[in-house]
């Protein structure tokens, strides 16, 4: 029905095989895209140079969004390796633990501006790299969640971080349109990964997610992986702007 052959893709965020990203990455690589997998660090190159090398990655980097240089950098091996790229992926995101665990009015400013740094703007600063290496259109891709929109206990931050994610997506997308790059939010309902575990009583969220779910059953990272290879084939050309919720239904109940 759909295919991504020949694509080019960078996907950034995998930290084990638990990640959306990874998820995604598998996706895209059984739909015929040639993969550029990051990790954070020397302590996450561990962990995910074996799935890398699974998927036959062509490109393999470190990327912490914080370092100065280290996202250029990705993107200058891209443009010698490839002179191209597709798709991207940016399925990362952070808050200090202490402001994470407080009240949204309670939380600092340093830590407000960190979170907002890694997870909202490194995605604007990567779709402007993306950009010239996109000639021919292409797709960008973040990665949200409902607590952008309502209020789900115990998400605190991280909620006006993904509204302001979601806005983002959707600027990005009129911006880019013309030049036929598409951008969109996946928006998952709750999985069991490691961002996900420093969420207070994410347990709870995940079996009242399944519960309330109209399927009864929640979102695996390889459902997300397949919407996302399909918002990146050329079959959804018309697509953009769009927070897609991936989540059993969770999301339109009460
Ligand atoms: N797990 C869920 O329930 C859920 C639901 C909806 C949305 N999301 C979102 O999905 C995305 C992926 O998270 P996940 O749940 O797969 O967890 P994960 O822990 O597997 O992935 C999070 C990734 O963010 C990366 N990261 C953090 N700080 C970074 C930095 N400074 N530079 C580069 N990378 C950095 C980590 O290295 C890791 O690979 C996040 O945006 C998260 O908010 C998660």
């Amino acid at each position: 029905m759909f295919s991504m052959s020949g694509q080019k893709v960078l996907v950034v965020g995998i930290a084990n095989q638990n990640s959306i990203a990874w998820g995604c990455a598998q996706a895209f690589r059984a739909q015929g895209a040639d993969l550029a997998i990051t990790w954070l660090n020397e302590k996450a190159e561990r962990f995910v140079r074996p799935l890398a090398e699974e998927l036959g990655a062509e490109i393999t980097m470190p990327l912490d969004v914080t370092q100065p240089g280290q996202t250029e950098a990705v993107f200058q091996e891209i443009t010698d390796r490839w002179g191209r790229l597709d798709t991207l992926l940016h399925s990362i995101a952070f808050a200090p633990r202490e402001d994470l665990h407080g009240r949204v009015v309670d939380c600092s400013a340093a830590g407000f501006g960190l979170a907002m740094d890694v997870s909202v703007h490194s995605f604007l600063r990567m779709i402007r790299l993306a950009e010239p290496l996109m000639r021919n259109g292409g797709c960008c891709l973040s990665v949200s969640f409902l607590g952008a929109s309502r209020v789900v206990r115990h998400y605190n931050m991280m909620g006006p971080v993904k509204a302001a994610l979601e806005s983002a997506t959707r600027y990005a997308a009129a911006e880019l349109g013309s030049q036929g790059i598409r951008v969109h939010a996946l928006s998952p309902g709750p999985l069991a990964t490691r961002a996900a575990s420093g969420i207070d009583h994410f347990d709870d969220l995940l079996d009242q997610a399944a519960a309330r779910a109209p399927t009864r059953q929640l979102a695996t990272i390889e459902d997300v992986g397949a919407m996302a290879a399909f918002l990146a084939s050329n079959e959804a050309r018309t697509l953009t702007g769009g927070v897609h919720d991936i989540d059993g239904g969770f999301s339109i109940t009460a």
